[in-house]
C-alpha cells in the first residue's frame, strides 16, 4: 500500500534503532498465493537508542499471529508497519504472516518468475516478507528454514540440513535484511570449486533453469577470477563454504549481492558464443565481479543508512573497473568508463534530476540507484587514489577493513580512514559528496619565453536546491608533447583547489599540453585548442585517454560546425584518423573506439552545454553526412581492415579477439555506405557468433535494408528469450528517426512482447529512448507512446516505471515545442490515478 502523502526521508534525521538483534530465525512454507513466514527474533535494547516501543516495517503482509516471550500480543498495524509495546530488557518476538508471491509483479520482496521463487530485498523489500526493522544498520545472523516441494531450496550462508522437502541454512555473518535472499525452484547447477588463500574449500554453483546449463561457464570463470583478484589486489578472502549465483528472467536491475547467494538478471549470467555478444561477455564478467566484490565492500562493511549508498556502490564499481582493466586493457576500460560517465552521469548532473553522490533527502530510495551514486561515486574513489597514490590507497583500504569489519558505516568513516592512513586533510575533498553538478574546468595559457603559465578556472553550475557552489579538489593529470611528437613532459598531477589557480611550467615554444590525462577528474574541460594541436595529440599523445579524446574532440568540432553552420565534413579530421587506424602497434579495441562517431545524444548534450538548442534532425543529418564522408575518404583502408581483422578459428570472448571484432564491425558499418550492405549480408549469413551476427543485422538496419534479415533472425532465435530481447531492441534503436515510434508501437503488439518482463519492456521502450532522432521526432508521438506505456506499467512495476521516466530528463535542453510536448507527457504520467510513490517522485523532480 502506498502512502497518500509521501514524506521525504532526511539524512539529518538519522537516529539509531531502538533495539539490537542477536539472532533471527525465519521459517518459510512456500505456496504461490499463500506463503507463510514465521519469524523469531531475539531483540535487546540498543544502548545508543532512544527507547520507546518496538516499531517494525511491514508492507502488504497479513499478520496471522504475534507473540512476545511466548505470549500473544496485539500490535497496532499502521500503513507501513506496526508498533508494539515491549519489555524493557531483552525479549523474543515471534510472528507469522501470509504473503502472496505469485501476485507480486513489482519484483520486490518474495516473488515468482517462471515457476521459481526468488527475492529482491535491496533497498526496502524485506518488509514485504515479514515485519522487521528494515534498515541497513540493524545487523543479525540469520537461520532460515524453507519448506517446499521444489527440488532446489537456497538461502544465505552455509547449508545446515536437508531432509525431504525441508532445507535449513545458517548465515553466521551478521547482516542487514536487505542482504537476505531465498530461492526455490526446479534448477540445475554448473558447479566448480575454489580454495581461498586461507585454505578454505568453497563449493561454487551457478543455478539456472534446465536447458541453460550450457551457458554458465563464462560466469563461473569470471567468478573464480574475481575471487582470486580480490585476494591478490585487496587481500580479501571469501568467508563461507558455498557461493551460489542464481539467474532469474524477471529482475528489475542487473544483479544483487545477497550474502552467499547472489541473484542475477539472467542476461548477466547466460552466455554462449552463438547467443551472446562480446559486450554481453564483458558485462557478465564485470557484474559477476561487482557482486562478488560487494562481499567485502557492502556486506562485511555495510551502510549505516541509504544516504551512504555510494559507500558500497562507488567503491565496488571502482573495484570492478580496476578488475576489468586488469583482465582486459586498462586504457580501453578507462575510455569506456569515461564515455559512459559522460553519457549517463553528466546527462543526469546537468538536468533536473541532478543530486549529490550522497543525497540528503529522498522519497523512494530506489530512485537513487543512479549513475551519480554509482559511477560518479566510483570517480571519487579514483580521485582519492590518484591524490594519495596507490600504496597509501592500499594502506587506507587495509585500515578500512580492519577498523570497520562487521559495521554499518558512513562516508565520514570512509574519509577518516584515508585521513588517518595518509595524514591528509580531506575536508575540501568531502564537498564532492555533497555538491551536485559537473564542475567546468576552463584552461588558458600564457607564454613568456620558455615559461608557460597555465590558468585553471573551476566553477559548478547551480543544480536543483543548490544555487551556490564552492571549489572542489581537482587532481589534474597533465603532460606535454613536442611539435615533433616526442614527450616533453611526462604526466604529473596538479591539485587544483581554488576557483582560479595558475601553475607554471618550463616548456619550449610549440609544446602542446595534454590536460586531464586518464580523465583524472569528472569535469567538463573547456579549452581553446587548434585542430593541428589536436591532431598532434591524436597522433602522438602517450596517454591513451587523451589520444582518444583528441580524436573525439576533432570529430565533435567537425560535427558541431556541420550542425550549426551547415559546413562540410572537416577534412583535417578525416586525414588525422587514417594514420591511427593503420597503426598496427595500437590495440584494435582502441582503434575501434577512435573510429566511433559521437552519438546524437552526446552531440545534443555538447551543444546544450555550450548554450545552443540542439535540433535532433539536424544532428542526425550531420552525423550521417560525416559517416558518409568518412566511409568515402577511408574506404580502401576500411576495406583492408575489414579483411585483416577477420578471425579464423573458434570464437573466444577474450579481449584480444573481441577488440578485433569491434574494429572489424566498426569498419563494416562504415563500408555499408559504400557497398549497399553487401558485406553485411554476407556476414549475417556466415556468422558463427552473435557479435558478428548482430553487428551485421544492426548495419543492415542502419541502411534500411534489413527487412529480410530481421525476419530470419526472429525465426532463428524465437525460442531464446535473451536473443529475442535483442531482436526487439535493435529494430527500434536503429529505425530511421521518423519511423521509430511506429516500429516500437508495432512491436508492442507482437505476441512475444511480454511487457511485464522488465528486460522485454526495456528492450522496446529503452531502445525508443535511445534512438535520439526517433524519440524526438516531430510531433511527439514517441513521447506519447512511452508515456502511455509507463502509465500502464506503473501499477504493475513501479520501480522499473520510475527508472524509465528518466528518458524524459533531458527536456530542458530542447526547443519550446519539444519542451512543451515532453512536459505534457510527464504531466500525463504524473496525473495517472493511484500513481506510485516511485514514479510520482521522479515526475515531480523532473517538472521542478
Ligand atoms: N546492490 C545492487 C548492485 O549494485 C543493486 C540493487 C538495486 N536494487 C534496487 N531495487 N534498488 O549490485
Ligand atoms: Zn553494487
Amino acid at each position: 500500500m502506498k502512502d497518500a502523502t509521501p514524506r521525504a526521508t532526511l539524512l539529518s534525521e538519522y537516529r539509531p534503532f531502538s533495539h539490537l538483534i542477536d539472532a533471527v530465525e525465519l521459517d518459510f512454507r512456500l505456496a504461490p498465493n499463500a506463503t507463510r513466514v514465521r519469524s523469531r527474533i531475539a531483540f535487546r535494547p540498543n544502548p545508543a537508542g532512544e527507547g520507546g516501543p518496538l516499531r517494525l516495517d511491514g508492507e502488504g503482509l497479513t499478520l496471522i499471529s504475534a507473540r512476545i516471550d511466548g505470549k500473544d500480543v496485539a500490535p497496532r498495524i499502521l500503513p507501513g508497519g506496526l508498533v508494539c509495546e515491549v519489555p524493557d530488557g531483552p525479549f523474543t518476538w515471534e510472528a507469522e504472516v501470509e504473503i502472496d508471491p505469485a501476485s507480486n509483479t513489482a519484483l520486490e520482496g518474495l516473488y515468482m518468475s517462471n515457476g521459481m521463487y526468488c527475492t529482491q530485498c535491496e533497498a526496502e523489500g524485506f518488509r514485504k516478507i515479514t515485519y522487521y526493522p528494515d534498515r541497513p544498520d540493524v545487523m543479525a545472523p540469520f537461520t532460515v528454514r524453507i519448506e517446499s516441494d521444489l527440488p532446489v531450496l537456497l538461502s544465505n550462508g552455509n547449508p545446515a540440513s536437508r531432509e525431504g522437502g525441508v532445507a535449513e541454512w545458517h548465515d553466521p555473518h551478521p547482516k542487514p535484511a536487505y542482504l537476505f535472499a531465498l530461492v526455490a525452484g526446479d534448477l540445475v547447477a554448473h558447479e566448480d570449486a575454489f580454495t581461498t588463500m586461507e585454505g578454505r574449500e568453497v563449493a561454487l554453483a551457478v543455478w539456472v533453469r534446465p536447458g541453460d546449463e550450457g551457458k554458465c561457464a563464462y560466469a563461473m570463470d569470471a567468478l573464480i577470477r574475481s575471487m582470486r583478484w580480490d585476494e591478490t589486489e585487496y587481500g580479501r578472502p571469501y568467508d563461507l563454504d558455498v557461493f551460489n549465483i542464481v539467474a532469474v528472467d524477471d529482475f528489475n536491475m542487473g544483479a544483487m549481492e545477497n550474502k552467499g547467494l547472489n541473484i542475477f538478471n539472467s542476461r548477466y549470467v547466460l552466455a554462449s558464443p552463438e547467443t551472446a555478444t562480446d559486450g554481453d561477455y564483458g558485462r557478465i564478467e564485470a557484474i559477476v565481479a561487482h557482486e562478488y566484490f560487494h562481499n567485502w565492500t557492502g556486506n562485511r562493511i555495510t551502510c549505516r543508512d541509504w544516504f551512504q549508498l555510494c559507500l558500497k556502490e562507488g567503491l565496488t564499481v571502482f573495484r570492478d573497473q580496476q578488475f576489468t582493466g586488469d583482465m582486459r586493457s586498462p586504457a580501453v576500460k578507462r575510455i569506456e568508463d569515461a564515455h559512459l560517465l559522460r553519457g549517463r552521469q553528466f546527462r543526469e548532473d546537468n538536468g533536473p534530476l541532478a543530486h549529490p553522490v550522497r543525497p540528503e533527502s529522498y522519497v523512494e530510495i530506489n530512485n537513487f540507484y543512479t549513475a551519480t551514486v554509482y559511477e560518479k561515486g566510483a570517480e571519487l574513489i579514483g580521485m582519492l587514489r590518484r591524490l594519495v597514490g596507490p600504496d597509501a590507497y592500499r594502506r587506507a583500504l587495509d585500515l578500512y577493513f580492519e577498523r570497520h569489519d562487521g559495521e554499518a558505516c558512513t562516508i565520514e568513516d570512509w574519509l577518516a580512514v584515508f585521513e588517518d592512513a595518509t595524514g591528509r586533510d580531506l575536508a575540501q575533498f568531502k564537498r564532492w559528496y555533497s555538491q551536485a553538478g559537473t564542475p567546468r574546468l576552463a584552461v588558458e595559457t600564457a607564454r613568456d619565453g620558455n615559461a608557460l603559465a597555465v590558468t585553471f578556472r573551476q566553477s559548478t553550475p547551480p543544480t536543483p536546491g543548490q544555487p551556490e557552489k564552492r571549489p572542489v579538489v581537482l587532481p589534474v593529470a597533465l603532460g606535454a608533447i613536442g611539435p615533433d611528437g616526442t614527450e616533453l613532459m611526462p604526466t604529473r598531477v596538479i591539485e587544483v583547489t581554488e576557483a582560479e589557480q595558475t601553475e607554471r611550467f618550463d616548456l619550449p615554444e610549440g609544446a602542446v599540453l595534454s590536460i586531464l590525462r586518464d580523465f583524472s577528474a569528472p569535469v567538463i574541460l573547456t579549452r581553446e585548442q587548434s585542430a593541428q594541436d589536436r591532431a598532434l595529440l591524436l597522433a602522438h599523445d602517450t596517454d591513451p585517454f587523451n589520444k582518444w579524446e583528441a580524436g573525439r574532440t576533432l570529430a565533435k568540432d567537425a560535427l558541431v560546425a556541420m550542425i550549426t553552420d551547415d559546413r562540410a565534413p572537416d577534412t583535417a579530421y578525416l586525414d588525422a584518423l587514417a594514420p591511427v587506424l593503420g597503426d598496427e602497434t595500437l590495440d584494435p579495441a582502441f582503434r575501434a573506439l577512435v573510429l566511433a562517431i559521437p552519438s546524437d545524444d552526446d552531440l545534443a548534450q555538447t551543444l546544450a552545454s555550450a548554450g545552443t538548442t540542439p535540433d535532433p534532425q539536424r544532428i542526425d543529418r550531420a552525423r550521417h553526412a560525416l559517416i558518409g564522408a568518412l566511409a568515402k575518404h577511408l574506404e580502401e583502408q576500411l576495406s583492408g581492415l575489414y579483411d585483416a581483422m577477420r578471425i579464423d578459428g573458434p570464437y573466444s570472448p577474450d579481449a584480444g579477439d573481441a577488440g578485433r571484432r569491434s574494429l572489424r564491425n566498426a569498419a563494416l558499418l562504415l563500408l555499408s555506405h559504400r557497398d549497399e550492405g553487401a558485406r553485411a549480408d554476407a556476414q549475417f549469413e556466415a556468422a558463427d557468433n552473435m557479435t558478428d551476427e548482430l553487428a551485421a543485422l544492426t548495419t543492415l538496419l542502419r541502411i534500411d535494408r534489413a527487412d529480410e534479415s530481421v525476419a530470419r533472425f526472429h525465426d532463428r532465435w524465437r525460442d531464446d528469450r535473451l536473443v529475442i530481447d535483442k531482436w526487439f531492441s535493435v529494430q527500434v534503436m536503429h529505425a530511421p528517426g521518423p519511423k521509430a515510434a511506429d516500429v516500437a508501437a508495432r512491436l508492442t503488439e507482437h505476441p512475444a512482447f511480454d511487457w511485464k518482463n522488465p528486460n522485454r519492456f526495456r528492450a522496446v521502450m529503452g531502445a525508443l529512448g535511445a534512438n535520439h532522432a526517433g524519440f524526438h521526432a516531430e510531433g511527439g508521438t514517441a513521447y506519447d507512446l512511452l508515456a502511455d506505456w509507463l502509465v500502464r506499467l506503473d501499477p504493475v512495476n513501479p520501480q522499473t516505471t520510475a527508472r524509465m521516466t528518466t528518458l524524459f530528463e533531458t527536456w530542458p535542453r530542447y526547443d519550446a515545442d519539444r519542451q512543451a510536448l515532453m512536459r505534457a507527457a510527464l504531466e500525463r504520467i504524473g496525473n495517472a490515478p493511484g500513481l506510485s510513490r516511485d514514479t510520482s517522485e521522479m515526475v515531480s523532480r523532473m517538472l521542478g
